[in-house]
């Protein structure tokens, strides 16, 4: 399992020319907004307050980047599908991610988040294209796992993994209320990228 032993806020940039260009690997977090990305980048890396976490969805308007044990980053994605940001705004945000993903030469792996009791829609289903595509190993993170009880969440478990047609051993449901999930995604991060601690 991957041990995160430092992790430091690194920068955030808002128009695709800022975002430098480093050959460090990068494990990228990409979902809807208000899904739970930037919570469970600081469940993963243990600190409260690493990554903004937003009262109001649409929190995380920028790609960040957090720099993990001095030698590689986790980037936090900003959310797409909020409703209650301005065309523009959110054609720019759809552009930095696009831009970024389609530029990007030092991505390892990506999470996917969805809520668990969602159902995946078009902009998941793009990203599991985009990823297989590029043939970068990605995972489904089924969040806010708490949300559910024990039988409710064995449904939607085998629910989801129709839907999406990927063995259940590519969704890991994950709480940052409970921790639930954060030792599995970071075998799955050592796995990835070859990182062992
Ligand atoms: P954007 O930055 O808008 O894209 O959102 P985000 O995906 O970074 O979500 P964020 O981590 O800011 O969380 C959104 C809201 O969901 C916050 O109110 C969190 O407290 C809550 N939340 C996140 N993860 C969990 C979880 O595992 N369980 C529960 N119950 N609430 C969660
Ligand atoms: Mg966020």
């Amino acid at each position: 399992m991957l041990r995160i032993k430092k992790a430091s806020f690194f920068g955030c940039y808002f128009h695709l020319d800022d975002i430098p260009r480093l050959p460090q690997v990068k494990v990228v977090f990409a979902g809807r907004s208000n899904v739970g990305k930037s919570s469970m980048i600081n469940t993963l890396v243990n600190m409260r307050n690493l990554a903004r976490v937003g009262k109001h969805p649409g929190k995380t308007r920028s790609v960040n980047f957090y720099l993990i044990n001095d030698s590689f980053f986790f980037v936090d994605l900003p959310g797409y599908g909020y409703a209650k940001v301005s065309k523009k705004e959110k054609a720019r945000w759809g552009s930095l991610v696009e831009g970024f993903l389609k530029r990007e030469r030092f991505i390892k792996g990506a999470f996917i988040l969805l809520d668990i009791r969602r159902d995946p829609g078009e902009e998941e289903f793009m990203l599991m294209d985009f990823f297989r595509s590029r043939r970068i190993p990605y995972v489904l993170v089924l969040t806010k796992a708490d949300k559910l009880g024990r039988n409710q969440r064995g449904k939607r478990l085998k629910e989801l993994s129709e839907i999406l047609s990927l063995e259940s051993a590519f969704l890991v449901p994950f709480s940052s209320k409970t921790r639930e999930g954060r030792d599995k995604v970071l075998d799955i991060i050592s796995s990835m990228t070859g990182i062992k601690d």
